[in-house]
């Protein structure tokens, strides 16, 4: 059969809510022309983000009721270890509340003033993270990722030679982890290969430093090598992910993600003596190590979670579905991030927008249109979220897991097609007041 379905029925409802245009138009400039600030009942279609909003299946509100309360040693804490054992191998696993939990906490045991911690691909709070413990984040993606419309299959790869060279300037002494985020999030949901983990690990290896993944996205990643690299079409997603783990000294990662969680992280490490200062950290603000300020039941959910997003079925409607919604757009004249990424379709909004200056804000202004248009929330990645670090003006429209049908997907198709239609109208956006970092959340903006 040609036709792929949805690989799972639905059991428990949500109703949308649908609002008028002139409702629309008083929730933006009640909310400053800033998404985030626009309260949920208001949106039709949320496409925000992948993030804690995916539909739990009947296995995971089952396993809710398993959820051990104790304060220590809790069963749960030891059947989700079970399975992160299993899939990652690392040596050492603490749970955290969500993946910037165990960012904070990593980089803080293990940054300072005058570091450099290298990616193909921060995403935002990783970067706030690290700059916090005053060390720069720097951004190592491939030549290829910076033309958006180029079409190759692994474009979330990080530079390997400009990360050789960046030692040789700072030493090895000042970089004290390098990260690679599974898919490059900021950087499109684009993919990064086996050969790119082995060779990153290569370079770090050779110099004594620890390889992290910044794990949110590793099933859609898996799936991507699956699909796309020489050698992997006979293993399962679980045997790649395994070996992509493996290459790995540590992790952090988001179970909001690639575990259909609604909350949760963990961080992984083979450095005992990094994870018993990362445990005591813990305590301090997320909890004793056999929970890390999550309950019970919740650690159920990600060690459920986890083994289902590795299903075949699933992956392969996953990218799939995804895949529909950039090419139904993209083929009709929309520029988006070639090729589709996992978990999000990235329209190239300085492309398509190409009155609009960077200062202006393009992708924020056509997240205000398509929510003007047909009440769908996306969210802009670009300027207005990474200031001068941001290599293109894009508006995400990522899509939650098991959420949204393909009814849902085609009248997304239909608005960005009518709005595509009548871009040269688009009008940029000025900041009214914003907060020095991390301004996405908060700014304030007034339509030019
Ligand atoms: N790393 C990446 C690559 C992410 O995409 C996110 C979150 C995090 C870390 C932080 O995890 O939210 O559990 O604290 N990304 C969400 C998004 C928020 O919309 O892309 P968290």
């Amino acid at each position: 059969m040609r036709t792929i379905i949805e690989p799972f029925r639905i059991k428990s409802v949500e109703p949308l809510r649908h609002t008028t245009p002139a409702e629309r138009e008083s929730y933006l400039a009640g909310a400053g022309y800033n998404l985030f600030l626009i309260d949920a009942r208001n949106i039709l279609i949320d496409l925000l983000t992948d993030s804690g909003t995916s539909a739990m299946s009947t296995g995971q509100w089952a396993a809710l009721m398993r959820g051990d309360e104790s304060y220590a040693g809790g069963d749960s804490f030891f059947r989700l270890k079970k399975v992160v054992d299993e899939l990652t191998g690392f040596r050492n696993m603490v749970p955290t509340h969500q993946g910037r939990a165990a960012e904070r906490i990593l980089f803080t045991v293990l940054c300072k003033a005058g570091h450099v911690v290298p990616s193909n691909t921060h995403f935002d709070t990783t970067r706030a993270n690290i700059e916090f413990t005053g060390a720069r984040a720097m951004d190592l993606p491939i030549a290829e990722a910076r033309d958006t419309q180029s079409q190759g299959d692994f474009k979330g790869n990080m530079d390997v030679n400009a990360l050789e060279a960046l030692i040789a300037i700072q030493g090895a002494k000042r970089v004290p982890l390098v990260m690679l985020t599974v898919t490059n999030n900021s950087g499109g949901g684009q993919p990064v290969s086996m050969a790119n983990i082995e060779a990153v690990k290569a370079v770090c290896a050779r110099h004594g430093i620890p390889l992290y993944l910044d794990a949110c996205r590793f099933a859609e990643n898996a799936w991507f090598i699956r699909q796309r690299e020489a050698g992997y079409v006979d293993w399962t997603p679980k045997q790649i992910a395994q070996k992509m783990f493996l290459l790995a000294d540590g992790c952090t990662f988001s179970a909001k993600k690639d575990a259909f969680a609604n909350i949760g992280g963990l961080l992984c490490s083979n450095d005992d003596s990094v994870f018993a200062q990362e445990s005591n950290l813990l305590i301090l603000t997320e909890g004793f190590p056999t929970y890390g300020g999550l309950a019970g039941r919740d650690l159920e959910a990600i060690a459920v979670g986890l083994e289902e997003i590795l299903d075949a079925d699933y992956l392969h409607y996953r990218i799939t579905s995804t895949g529909y919604l950039g090419r139904h757009i993209a083929d009709h004249g929309v520029p988006i991030v070639e090729p589709p990424g996992g978990h999000a379709i990235y329209i190239d909004a300085a492309r398509m927008l190409p009155h609009i200056p960077p200062e202006q804000f393009p992708g924020q202004a056509l997240a205000v249109e398509l929510y003007r248009h047909a009440g769908i929330r996306s969210v802009e990645i670009g300027t207005l979220m990474f200031g001068a670090a941001a290599r293109h003006e894009l508006l995400r429209l990522a899509i939650p897991r098991r959420v949204y049908t393909q009814s849902h997907i085609d009248y997304v198709v239909e608005a960005i097609l009518e709005v595509n239609a009548r871009k040269a109208e688009i009008r940029g956006l000025e900041i009214v007041n914003a907060p020095p970092f991390l301004r996405h959340f908060s700014a304030r903006m007034r339509q030019l």
